[in-house]
């Protein structure tokens, strides 16, 4: 049921790599419902912070710097750039969009892990790595290739099999060469690095995880146990490479012993989180509006009112149960914890895997050329992988355009509007008796209401979407039941009465399409001539439903929106399939 206080809520998604624009199954998993809940929050009154960043580091930038031709800082600028336009242009409304290449994430790095020393939870260990006497350096992850011990794969990469999906340590790859320069002539070389004790935060963190299983969906806790009954590993948090965040003494000097070493991008990722929301907070309008960072994150500067929701994929859970949280905990600082984790699973392409190589699959910068970004927006989060993975096909996406959006919803707002210009002058007429009809919609809207906002806060994203469909058929129930029309020839004032409920629902259905489809939303609105500060709802209030459907000031001006959804044909289909795969 609908929170009758205004909370504070802290909202991430996962980073994206930053080498490359991401597919519309990394969009529906991670940045789009994060984007769907914020507007939902935001929309019934919650102070929601939004953040979410590129994550920066690691070989797969290098190594994408590399195919560019660029280098890794410059590689950076422009993929940044690109990620950022990719989510503008799907309306995701991030506070704040930052980068963990920043200053801000790179001191918190190194100060997490001084504090994470100084505890006892960090290790200098002499552990085996590859080395490539051709190109004079070691190839830690993705820089060694090989035959995959598991199932004889040749391509696997050196942290994971593409072919079996298994993790693995560079130096089990059979038969290795370097994926810089093809060279086989490598060896294994003895390295230090620095590992992180999660071994020893075990029961913590099972003791954590055990206190979420009521409140964190099956996905979520199942694969944090998972890792924790198999017995949590130690792991290094250091790498031979060149990119990255610096390892430092206290004094701020290159540890002994760590030139050409970097902190692993899994240890900086998620602390950008943090570093992110910080360079948020350093912006001039933030600060002018008084606006800090610590009361998001630090549990004794007001973050412990602050709810913190973690939105991303399934691979991602391990990181942000265990790994991470060792980071927190073990800094023995108070540093918040996240409260809500939703986890999704995979959005297939016709059942298989997206592939830029062989054309399978769109990406966000493809997909906003072949139709706006309602139409994605609506059609992912009605087919939400929740409970399952879940295949897109471009016959489920017509489906969803033509029969929900088209149909249901925008004719519903035509048929409304342009009667009530044509025969009402265009405003908002006054008159009429309520009948069995007003009655009906009431109960309905009174019924499901409450249920929409509910799905919202507990971020179950298909039954949000279904039920919003149901609200919008119920309206288009109505008018059939009041039938204005009909009433038209022998009783104005009872057309009027059809009319004014009509268009407040309307104005209702452009209130709730606020989260989900923006841009729509928007024309509704506009259409409605519904003032800006008017276009929230004070956490979904639904005591009156009844005022709810005699809200517009009667006589008040209003129009026929613009086209809201275009009918996709079958030539489109045909079109996008050759273009981007599809059934064969
Ligand atoms: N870049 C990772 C991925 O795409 C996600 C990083 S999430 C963070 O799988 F927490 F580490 F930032
Ligand atoms: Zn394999």
């Amino acid at each position: 049921m609908s929170t009758p206080k205004s909370e504070r809520i802290l909202v991430t998604s996962a980073l994206p790599y930053i080498n490359g624009v991401k597919h519309m199954g990394n969009l529906a998993g991670s940045m789009l419902p994060a984007d769907v809940y914020s507007r939902a929050m935001r929309l019934m009154g919650h102070e929601v912070l939004y953040i979410c960043a590129t994550d920066e580091h690691g070989t797969p930038a290098e190594l994408a710097a590399a195919e560019a031709g660029l280098s890794v800082s410059d590689y950076c600028d422009k993929m940044h750039t690109a990620q950022a336009e990719a989510g503008a242009n799907f309306k995701l409304s991030y506070d704040y969009f930052g980068r963990s290449s920043s200053e801000a994430t790179r001191r918190l790095t190194q100060d997490f892990a001084l504090a994470l020393e100084a505890n006892g939870f960090l290790e200098e260990r002499t552990s085996k790595q590859v080395y490539s006497v051709a190109d004079g350096r070691y190839l830690p992850d993705r820089y060694v290739e090989g035959t995959c011990p598991n199932c004889a794969f040749e391509g696997a990469r050196g942290d994971q099999c593409d072919n079996c999906g298994k993790l693995l340590d560079p130096v089990d790859l059979i038969n290795p060469y370097s994926a810089v320069s093809g060279s086989h002539e490598v060896e294994i070389r003895d390295t230090n690095h620095l590992y992180l004790k999660q071994s020893d935060m075990s029961n913590k963190l099972r003791a954590w995880v055990e206190t979420h299983r009521a409140d964190w969906p099956t996905l979520t806790t199942s694969i944090a146990m998972k890792w924790l009954d198999e017995g949590l590993r130690d792991r290094a948090i250091t790498r031979d490479l060149d990119w990255g965040i610096p390892v430092v003494d206290a004094d701020g000097n290159v540890r002994e012993g760590f030139d050409g070493k970097v902190f692993y991008v899994w240890f900086d990722a998620p602390i950008a989180y943090i570093g992110a929301t910080q360079d948020w907070a350093a912006q001039d309008h933030v600060k002018a509006t008084g606006g800090a960072w610590e009361k998001f994150w630090r549990t004794d500067k007001g973050a412990d009112s602050t709810r913190y929701v973690q939105f991303m994929g399934k691979d991602n859970v391990a990181f942000h149960t265990l790994s991470f949280p060792t980071t927190i905990m073990g800094s023995g600082q108070p540093w918040k914890l996240v409260d809500e984790l939703k986890a999704f699973n995979w959005v297939t392409w016709y059942g298989g895997k997206f592939s830029t190589s062989q054309k399978r699959g769109v990406f966000m910068d493809q997909a906003i050329d072949i139709a706006p970004s309602d139409y994605w927006r609506w059609h992912l989060m009605a087919n939400a992988p929740e409970s399952s993975d879940a295949a897109f096909t471009w016959e489920d996406f017509q489906a969803s355009i033509n029969s929900d959006l088209a149909n249901v919803l925008g004719n519903f707002v035509n048929r409304i509007t342009s009667y009530c210009v044509k025969k009402f002058d265009g405003k908002v007429p006054a008159g009429g008796a309520i009948t069995d009809a007003e009655k009906w919609i009431e109960n309905e809207l009174a019924e499901r209401l409450p249920r929409l906002i509910s799905f919202y806060e507990t971020r179950e994203f298909r039954k949000a979407m279904a039920e919003t469909r149901a609200i919008w058929a119920a309206g288009n129930e109505y008018l059939t039941q009041a039938a204005p029309w009909t009433h038209y020839k022998t009783d104005v004032d009872q057309a009027a009465m059809g009319v004014r409920v009509g268009l407040n629902l309307v104005a209702l259905f452009g209130i709730l399409a606020q989260p989900i489809t923006p841009d729509a939303a928007e024309k509704i609105l506009d259409a409605m001539n519904i003032p800006e500060g008017n276009r929230s709802w004070k956490f979904g209030d639904v005591s009156n439903v009844a005022a709810l459907l005699d809200a517009l000031p009667h006589g008040l001006e209003i129009s026929a929106p613009p086209v809201l959804f275009t009918k996709i044909e079958a030539e489109d289909i045909e079109a996008w399939t050759e273009k981007f795969g599809g059934a064969v």
